[in-house]
């Protein structure tokens, strides 16, 4: 066992809040590739910071140019990659951030892993199912993975040949193959707004 002492800082999250005039959350969007997740999340961040709303998105293919980098797909490899942005989106959220999170996030104990981290911290945790049927994310397919992996040219894809658990109880359900960018973006900012987060 390490030797480790948890050390608060001189000023508290409400505090924090009231200084900064802005409650943190996460925004965590989970579902399949090409679902729609980092379009919404790029939008939704332009439009919260157009609110003057500090706002961050972090997103599952550029975070596995960095911080996760060590990482494959395997279920291991995705159970850790989800554990890192769950602490990482936590501490935004706690220093009064929007994170807003684009990770398949394939396996529920893993989102409520996510989730338990940010309850524990007082900080919402907002789970958003961006959900497009298989059939519909690949014809999209604009990567050209879903092709890739039919051929068997890539192991391990989520919806081919690894599973994708859908969320049980989303605070949010966007089906893309109906819902335009847009008007995603405005059911999440309303959701916000309802809760008095932002
Ligand atoms: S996970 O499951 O949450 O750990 O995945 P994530 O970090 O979001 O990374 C998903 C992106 O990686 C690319 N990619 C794959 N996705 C799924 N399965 C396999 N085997 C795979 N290999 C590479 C793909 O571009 C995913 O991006 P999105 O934006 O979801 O299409």
């Amino acid at each position: 066992m390490f030797n480790i002492t948890f050390h608060p800082g001189s000023v508290g999250p409400s505090e924090r809040a009231e200084l900064l005039k802005q409650k943190g959350a996460t925004i965590w969007l989970t579902g399949l590739s090409a679902s729609g997740k980092s379009t919404i999340a790029c939008a939704l961040e332009q439009h919260l910071l157009h609110l003057k709303k500090h706002a961050y998105r972090l997103d599952g293919d550029n975070i596995r140019f960095g911080l996760c980098k060590d990482l494959g797909f395997d279920e291991k490899s995705r159970n850790e990659n989800i554990r890192r942005i769950g602490e990482v989106s936590k501490l935004f959220a706690d220093s009064t951030c929007i994170a807003i999170t684009a990770f398949i996030s394939p396996y529920q104990k893993d989102r409520d892993a996510a989730r338990e981290m940010h309850i524990k911290a007082s900080l919402p945790f907002i789970e958003v199912f961006v959900d497009a049927p298989l059939e519909v994310v690949e014809k999209r397919d604009p990567k050209g993975l879903y092709k890739k992996a039919r051929a068997g040219e890539i192991k391990d894809f989520t919806g081919i040949s690894a599973p994708y658990e859908a969320p049980a109880n989303p605070e949010i359900h966007i089906n893309t193959a109906e819902t335009e960018v847009a008007e995603s973006v405005k059911i999440i900012t309303n959701y916000l707004i309802e809760k008095g987060y932002i």
